[in-house]
């Protein structure tokens, strides 16, 4: 796997990402090695050329223009490679790949919770397979909180009413350390949690095992959210066979474009769903009145990420 000259100055490497950071950061190193050793060395060559036993008439220099065009052009040059390089890495680091496992954080004071796929939930222990690409999709439920696996060098703020995502694939089984990189209140710095990467068998058999807690996690999300969609009467104006009621249908509603009101069109994503749920009629969709009530204050973070997997089910 990928080391170089200067990993001894960095946390371990734990992900592909990890390695193109490396990467340019030896690039970087090298380069400043190089200048420095150039510019003291010829420092060092004046000092000694020009000490006084050695001249005793000093010339009188008043620049010198290809050397002057040659000291500009050369570091923009490379300034802009540099630029160039962290922004192709920073974005592949920051587009989850399409198919990427996905897992469910929710930061609160002072803790960090996952839920899964198959509607295991855990707390403080984020649990992956290696070698798989893992996509994080995270929202806070009281404050803005940071996620950071500095051995994955992947890090973004979680923010309360938004989703944010991460992704990263860990090369090795292992265990590593993730922090909350924001100052969250009184007990920021114990928000700590571990990100524990096991072997694909063992992770398939940690994943088949069943847990009981306090919602039915035996169930799978899509269709908790199915439940919560019927607690909450979404189906009195949302139906699911694609017929359009008081509301638009929830079958195939994820990722179309919808006609607001405002003259504005917006993509049906997790974000979009879960604002709608929350503030219904900030702007509204056109064709339909606006009379869905407000959710916020009665329902969770967790039911709403039900909710999104219920209606993401609902494709044809
Ligand atoms: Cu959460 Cu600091």
């Amino acid at each position: 796997m990928n080391t170089n000259a200067f990993s001894y100055l960095l946390p371990g490497t734990g992900s592909h990402v990890a390695s193109w950071w490396n990467d340019l950061f030896s690039f970087v190193m090298w380069i400043s090695i190089f200048f420095f050793v150039l510019l003291i060395g010829i420092t060092l060559a004046f000092v000694y050329k020009y000490h006084h036993k050695k001249v005793d008439k000093v010339i009188d220099s008043h620049g010198n223009t290809s050397l002057e065009i040659l000291w500009t052009i050369v570091p923009t040059i490379l300034v802009l490679f540099i630029f160039a390089w962290g922004w192709l890495v920073y974005k592949k680091m920051h587009r989850p790949p399409a198919g990427s496992f996905e897992v469910r954080v929710i930061g609160q004071q002072w803790r960090w919770k996952f839920a899964y796929n198959n509607g295991k939930n855990t707390v403080g222990e984020l649990i992956v397979p290696v070698g798989k690409r893992i996509k994080l999709l995270m929202t806070s439920e009281d404050v803005i909180h940071s996620f950071f696996i500095p051995d994955m060098r992947v890090k973004q703020d979680v923010v309360p009413g938004l989703y944010t995502a991460l992704w990263f694939e860990a090369i090795k089984p292992g265990e590593h350390v993730i922090y909350c990189s924001e100052y969250c209140g009184g007990l920021h710095s114990n928000m700590l949690a571990t990100l524990k990467v096991l072997p694909q068998d063992e992770w398939l058999e940690w994943w088949r095992t069943q847990e009981k807690t306090e919602r039915d996690l035996s169930i799978p999300p899509e269709k908790r959210g199915e439940g919560l969609a019927a607690k909450y009467a979404c189906m009195s104006c949302h139906s699911v066979d694609g017929s359009s009621l008081i509301g638009p249908s929830f079958r195939n509603l994820f990722g179309r474009t919808e006609k607001l009101t405002s003259g504005k069109s917006a993509l049906v994503d997790e974000d979009y769903i879960r604002n709608k749920i929350l503030k219904p009629n900030s702007d509204g969709v056109v064709g339909y009145p606006q009379v869905m009530p407000s959710f916020q204050g009665q329902i969770s973070e967790e039911e709403i990420m039900d909710i999104i997997a219920f209606i993401k089910s609902l494709k044809d």
